[in-house]
């Protein structure tokens, strides 16, 4: 059984691609033969644009995620484009991919919905995805929530290929932890970086700090009891919180006569306090670039004896080989 994920190299990892998609990968670790984790950098060039900032944002995406516990021993870490593989697949498929199905993706539909004019690559962009998935005969595929959509277009694909062409491609399933499918930013929308409503996992504590202390609240009076279920400052503490540390701030929400001041400072304890370890391993393996370097080659070379396998599968089937 194989489990893959892939993540975009746009920017530092905050708290929802960690509590929705990275804890995830880290917690389905084993062999490295069976968890595949890659730096979706074909992706993140819909947006990236800069060719130092992609090469130097997805070196940083590799030191976080191994900061953050993905261990090589334990799993496979690659850069998507070490792997060529998979854009002659992502061809194969695009040939039976219907443009209806595309046309009903969100990142392309909102795009369009607000006006801006899209590129062929952000409108192909889930069948580059489902290269990715297939490549490697995945099982699992953990993400969030907002990546379920593109999971069954992989499956709609998967499905109509080998209907057309034979059983070729495994059928991957996606896997979302209902507890922290949808993470709350400060102004309690989802958290995203195209917000810029983020927290930063490894952000130094003092800005952390600062920006924890600047999330949106209401404007209840002190003494007024808050439900905390329908609370974001509430739900990002309890990310963090233990079983009775949350019971607690839940009893001191029903009962009231506290400030949303505490309930910060208590969730900014807990936060600097989680990421400690990670922020020193951080700052371990920026000194050390080339072992970094290392275990992406390593990685890939793994991954694309995988790959190999697969495509030539694929291409037999459709008939270019
Ligand atoms: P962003 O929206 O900040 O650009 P990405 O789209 O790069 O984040 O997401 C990377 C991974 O993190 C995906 O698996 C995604 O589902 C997950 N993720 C992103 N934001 C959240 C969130 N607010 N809550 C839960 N998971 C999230
Ligand atoms: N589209 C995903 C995101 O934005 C990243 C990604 C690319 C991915 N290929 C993948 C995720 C394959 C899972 C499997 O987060």
């Amino acid at each position: 059984m194989r489990v893959l994920s892939g993540i975009q190299p746009t920017g530092r990892f905050h708290w929802g691609n960690y509590f929705g998609a990275i804890r995830q990968y880290i917690d389905l670790q084993g062999e490295p033969e069976n968890a595949f984790y890659f730096l979706a950098n074909l992706h993140a060039l819909t947006t990236v644009r800069d060719a130092d900032v992609l090469r130097q944002n997805t070196m940083d995406a590799a030191i976080d995620l191994l900061a953050l516990g993905l261990d090589p021993n334990r799993a496979t870490l690659f850069v998507q484009s070490d792997v060529p593989e998979v854009s002659e697949l992502c061809w194969l498929l695009m040939t039976g991919t219907p443009m209806g199905l595309l046309e009903r993706c969100h990142a392309y539909k909102d795009k369009k919905a607000k006006g801006l004019s899209a590129d062929a690559g952000l409108f192909a962009y889930p069948v580059l995805m489902a290269a990715d998935i297939l490549m490697y005969d995945s099982d699992i595929v953990p993400v969030g929530e907002d990546q379920v959509q593109h999971i069954e277009v992989c499956r709609d694909l998967a499905a109509s290929f080998n209907h057309r062409f034979g059983e070729t491609f495994v059928m991957p399933k996606a896997k979302v932890l209902d507890s922290s499918a949808r993470v709350a930013g400060t102004d309690g929308e989802k958290m995203s970086k195209s917000y810029g409503n983020v927290l930063e996992v490894l952000e130094d504590p003092k800005p952390l700090r600062k920006k924890i202390m600047r999330i949106v609240t209401d404007s209840r009076p002190m003494d007024q009891p808050k439900e905390p279920g329908t609370d974001h400052l509430f739900q990002l503490f309890s990310l963090f919180a233990n079983d009775a540390q949350r019971d607690e701030m839940a009893a001191m929400y029903r009962r009231g006569g506290f400030g949303y001041g505490e309930v910060k400072k208590a969730l900014a304890d807990l936060a600097v306090d989680h990421f400690a370890e990670a922020r020193q391993r951080r700052q371990e393996l920026q000194a050390q670039p080339d072992r970094v370097r290392e275990i992406l080659r390593d990685g890939a070379a793994v991954a694309r004896r995988k790959a190999t396998d697969v495509l030539r599968r694929a291409q037999h089937a459709c008939g270019v080989k």
